[in-house]
């Protein structure tokens, strides 16, 4: 079994493999010996992370069949004791506040930034764990501590446990049974059922990624263009009515069948939706905006005043860095981050591409970058919004 995490040639033979086709159980990565991640998925910690207002978390209990399930912030005397068994803390998006799990995630790097999702991570007591239950996500579930048990199902028909907090499938058959313990992980693609189950107190970390449908893609699309045109009616922008076709065939269509649709109505009515054809220059605006948009309520935070009026100085002195929350990508001559997009062109093209490609610059190529004034403003602009800042305090 390769180990994607094991060099690109490696990575290759997984994706090749395995990726969006069959569940692959990896053992004794190196994961675990990150002691800063060690350290930062501890039960403690996560139960802090679990506490904060800015943290989305959830607290599963199982009672025989019966699930509760708590959402957060989770204080320290909703979680069950020590000696209890059957609950499980989930905590989403660690990566967006916590170093250690951003740069686990940095780690799949051999998938395009775009499709990664987040780092959630989970406490489960003995016996612990969310049910069976499928999502529409490719995921690998990483042992961070203990041990789970996994046991698995291949895609097929769905039917849900009625009156249940969460999503659970009444009709899990399991083939495949499996259990891990630190450093082992487990890819699943989407729509393979799955229940994993503490042995003991664990710590499982899911790296998930995104894997949006087409039915999604195209009601996003949809809303988006809707945006760009209540955006055009707010700004003013002048609008076209239809007019009728002035004809004596017309109105005499009119005339004798005044409840029918009327026909020059419909001809321009269809001509103009059969006009209506973007461009893939703004179909590739579109997608490359939707891909990099953040989780609504990402907690992007914007530095102090001080920072910002020296962070040319610091910029140029260290070099740039995106910010762990931030989404880049570039295509063409085009930048997308976090939901908007921009075009540039020579130098300033090249090394903010290399920027989205690396998430770091060098202070050479940063000065290189600042020469632009246009770029300038905007790199301050995304460093008000916290998107980015300079390389010292890694
Ligand atoms: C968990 O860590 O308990 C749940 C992860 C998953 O099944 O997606
Ligand atoms: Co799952």
């Amino acid at each position: 079994m390769p180990n994607p995490l094991a060099g690109q040639a490696a990575s290759m033979r997984f994706l090749q493999s395995y990726w969006q086709r069959s569940p692959a159980v990896i053992r004794g990565t190196d994961i675990t010996a990150d002691p800063a991640l060690a350290a930062a998925l501890a039960p403690d910690a996560l139960l802090r992370l679990a506490a904060r207002e800015d943290v989305e978390s959830r607290l599963v209990v199982r009672r025989g069949g019966r699930y509760r399930l708590e959402h957060g912030p989770l204080a320290a005397g909703t979680i069950p004791g020590p000696r209890a068994r059957q609950w499980t803390v989930l905590v989403q998006g660690v990566d967006l506040h916590v170093d250690a799990a951003a740069a686990l995630r940095a780690r799949f790097r051999f998938v395009v930034d775009v499709r990664l999702d987040d780092v959630m991570v989970s406490l489960a007591a003995d016996g612990g764990g969310v049910g069976p239950h499928v999502d529409a996500y490719d995921v690998f579930l990483v042992q961070i501590s203990g041990r789970r048990r996994w046991r698995l199902a291949p895609p097929g028909p769905v039917t849900l446990e009625p009156d249940q907090p969460l999503r659970l499938l009444e009709n899990f058959e399991p083939t495949v049974e499996c259990e891990l313990g630190p450093g082992d992980m487990l890819y699943l693609p989407p729509d393979w059922a799955h229940d994993g189950v503490g042995v003991g107190q664990c710590v499982t970390a899911s790296v998930g990624f995104r894997a949006p449908s087409t039915r999604e893609l195209r009601m996003s699309w949809l809303q988006d263009q809707v945006d760009g045109l209540m955006d055009a009616q707010e700004a003013g922008e002048p609008d076209e009515p239809f007019r009728d076709a002035l004809s004596v065939k017309e109105f005499t269509h009119w005339r004798d069948h005044p409840g029918s649709l009327s026909p020059g109505l419909l001809d321009q009515m269809i001509e103009t939706l059969e006009r209506w054809r973007p461009s893939r220059v703004e179909m590739a605006d579109f997608v490359g905006r939707m891909l990099t948009d953040p989780k609504p309520g990402t907690p992007f935070e914007p530095p102090s005043r001080r920072t910002l009026d020296r962070a040319r100085q610091d910029w140029v002195t260290a070099g740039l860095r995106l910010d762990r929350r931030t989404r880049m990508a570039h295509h063409g001559s085009t930048l997308f981050i976090n939901g908007d997009s921009f075009d540039a062109d020579g130098d300033a093209l090249a090394l903010l591409a290399r920027l989205a490609d690396e998430r770091t610059l060098s202070p050479a190529h940063t000065r290189k970058l600042l020469e632009d004034p246009d770029v300038e403003a905007i790199l301050l602009d995304w460093a008000a919004q916290g998107w980015l800042c300079a390389c010292a305090g890694l």
